[in-house]
Order: structure tokens, then C-alpha cells, then sequence
């Protein structure tokens, strides 16, 4: 059956995303966020997940845009994601008219909506920062090592590792709903404007959203079972275009403990060893205050490069 727009605005018709348009997509995607693009990997299952939306802006039948958004917190707020301008169109605006036809478009569907979230590796300046309400600004770690160098990087940072702490792996999933579903969470574990942010896409720990939540198909550590103060997450390596192909492996620590923070990158290190090949890219993404520990804990290792000395990860919010 022949596809309809959904709109128009500004030169640009919009259209649902079809499994169909991947080439496409793909082909205004090169080099975004540097190769370490999620949007390759994700394109297909996003086209299938529920509440969510994924938009394409076209001129002359050529795509131009895409810009999605998922509904989440029971119809309360949607997570923008995927953002981008195919490079010849860019500069003239296109990015702000698919963001206001994404946000009607969303209006109209779910009604309920009152507050967009986003977050972004790059600070706009002040100008643009002013529509926002920056939620929170985290500190990103970001290492690229080859395979056959991973077992002594590993080994390396053992080395370096303080003998006392434990963490231990959630894998229950009433053990896990009861602690994420506690309300005193968020302030324990200082979660960035009340959210957990799983590569990339924050999502507050309530009932509504726990699907949306193992979607990512998450491994969890806790240093305690009833109140934790430390909870981290990694998800499974996945390809990223990164310099003719490569694996982006994302670990998400919450909670200020520096010892605790060097366990967790080690455990969630070890957990994918097995799975590691060719070139992967690590981003551990954290509290502020932890950064330059962490940093000194990772410096200096051999066949371990670093992608950005200090890199910020920012969660942002207007209404919608
Ligand atoms: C960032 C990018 C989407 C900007 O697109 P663009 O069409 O060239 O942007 P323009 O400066 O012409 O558009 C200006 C409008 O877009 C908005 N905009 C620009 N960059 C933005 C960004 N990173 N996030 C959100 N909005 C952005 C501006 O606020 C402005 O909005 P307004 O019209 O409401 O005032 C484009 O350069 C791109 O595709 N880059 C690679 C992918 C990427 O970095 N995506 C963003 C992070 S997900």
C-alpha cells in the first residue's frame, strides 16, 4: 500500500519511518556523533517499539531529516532522540522545523504530553541553552581499545583496584522491582533530575516504565540489595560505524562512591569480555565528582586510547 505524509510545513513534507528507508536514513547519518551513532544499530527496533515515533522530513522525495520521540512516565513526558540533518541541508534551519512538527505531531497523539526530555554530548552555548532547563550535566569517560589489548587492560585496572568493596549482580526480577520501584531511590543514589539515563535515554525508575527500562536489556549492579547507594549498568556491545566499524559498549554508574565507581568498570568490563572483538569504544557515563579519579584510575594504560579528555553528557527539559 502506497505510504501517506503526515504533514507539511516550510517545504518539508513528513512521513513515518518504514524499515524500507534505512538506507536512506543511513545515508545522512555518516559521521554523526563522530561514528559512535546508536541510530544504526537501533533504526529497525525503534520502527516496533511501542510509543514512540519516528518522523522523516523530505523535499523532492530526497529525506533531509529524521528526528523521533518516546512517550513515557504514563503519557506524561517524551524522550526526543536521533536528531539529524542530512549535511547539505544543514544551516538552514531544518533541524528546528522537524523538532516543531515532531512536538505537535506528539501533542496530537498523546495529548497528555506536557514535558520533552533530552539529552545531548555537546553543549549549545548559552543561547540555545536558554529554552532549556538543564536537568543535570554528567561526566563521560570514553576509551577505545582493541581487542587483543582488553584482557590486559583489565588486568591492568585490577591491579589498581581497592580490595574491600563488593557489588553484586541483580538478576531477580522482583529483587530488581522492588529496589528501582523504591521511592527514596533517587535521592540515594543522586539520579540525575530523577532518572536513570541508559545509554543515553533517561527514564525515571517508575512502574510505567520498567519495560521501557529492559528494553535496553540492561545488567545491573547494586553494593546492597535494600537501599543501595551505588547502582550501575551496562548494555550489551553493539556495532557503531566508528572508523570503518567498531563496538560501542556504554556503562552508566549512579551514586558518588569512588571505589565503588572503579569496581563497577571492572565488573561490567569482565562481564563482556568474552563478547569482545575488533575495536571497542567504552563510555562511562557519571557524576561529576568522580570524573578525574576515574580518569586517574584509567590514565596511562597501555593500548588504551582516549576519545575526549573531559566530555559532558547534559539532560534537558522544556515543555512541550
Ligand atoms: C545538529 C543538527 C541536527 C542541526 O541541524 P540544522 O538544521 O543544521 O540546524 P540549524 O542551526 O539550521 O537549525 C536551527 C534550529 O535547530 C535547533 N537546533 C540546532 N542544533 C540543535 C541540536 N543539537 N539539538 C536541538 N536543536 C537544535 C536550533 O535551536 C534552531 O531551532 P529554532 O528554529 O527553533 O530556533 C545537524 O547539524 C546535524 O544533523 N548534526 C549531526 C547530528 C547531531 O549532532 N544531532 C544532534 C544531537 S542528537
Amino acid at each position: 500500500m502506497e505510504q501517506r505524509s503526515i504533514g507539511d510545513c516550510d517545504g518539508l513534507t513528513f512521513w513515518l519511518a518504514q524499515p524500507e528507508d534505512y538506507d536512506a536514513v543511513m545515508g545522512i547519518s555518516d559521521n554523526v556523533h563522530r561514528g559512535y551513532d546508536y541510530l544504526p544499530h537501533r533504526y529497525h527496533s525503534w520502527l516496533t517499539e511501542p510509543n514512540r515515533v519516528v518522523i522523516l522530513a523530505k523535499t523532492e522525495g530526497k529525506l533531509v531529516a529524521l528526528e523521533s520521540g518516546l512517550v513515557v512516565d504514563e503519557g506524561h513526558t517524551v524522550v526526543v532522540e536521533g536528531l539529524r540533518v542530512c549535511p547539505s541541508e544543514r544551516g538552514k534551519g531544518v533541524a528546528g522545523i522537524i523538532q516543531r512538527f515532531t512536538d505537535q505531531y506528539i501533542r496530537q497523539l498523546y495529548p497528555t504530553v506536557r514535558v520533552k526530555w533530552l539529552t545531548r554530548g555537546e553543549d549549545p552555548g548559552p543561547e540555545k541553552l536558554a529554552k532549556f532547563t538543564v536537568l543535570d550535566r554528567r561526566a563521560i569517560i570514553s576509551l577505545c581499545v582493541k581487542a587483543e589489548n582488553f584482557d590486559g587492560f583489565l588486568s591492568d585496572l585490577k591491579v589498581k583496584l581497592d580490595p574491600e568493596p563488593r557489588l553484586m549482580c541483580l538478576d531477580e526480577e522482583e529483587q530488581l522491582r522492588g529496589l528501582l520501584l523504591d521511592s527514596a531511590l533517587g535521592s540515594r543514589l543522586q539520579l540525575p533530575g530523577g532518572a536513570m539515563i541508559i545509554d543515553w535515554q533517561p527514564l525515571k525508575p517508575i512502574e510505567s516504565n520498567l519495560k521501557a527500562l529492559q528494553r535496553h536489556n540492561p545488567t545491573w549492579l547494586v553494593d546492597r540489595l535494600m537501599s543501595p547507594t551505588f547502582l550501575s549498568i551496562h548494555t550489551p556491545p553493539y556495532p557503531i560505524p566508528y572508523n570503518g566499524g567498531a563496538f560501542r559498549f556504554n556503562i552508566d554508574l549512579f551514586g558518588t562512591s569512588q571505589a565503588l565507581a572503579r569496581l563497577a568498570l571492572v565488573s561490567h568490563l569482565e562481564r563482556v569480555r568474552d563478547k569482545i572483538q575488533g575495536v571497542v569504544c567504552i563510555f562511562v557515563y557519571m557524576h561529576r565528582s568522580l570524573w578525574k579519579g576515574m580518569f586517574e584510575y584509567c590514565e596511562g594504560m597501555t593500548g588504551v586510547q582516549s576519545v575526549n579528555l573531559y566530555w559532558e553528557q547534559l539532560f534537558l527539559e522544556r515543555p512541550l
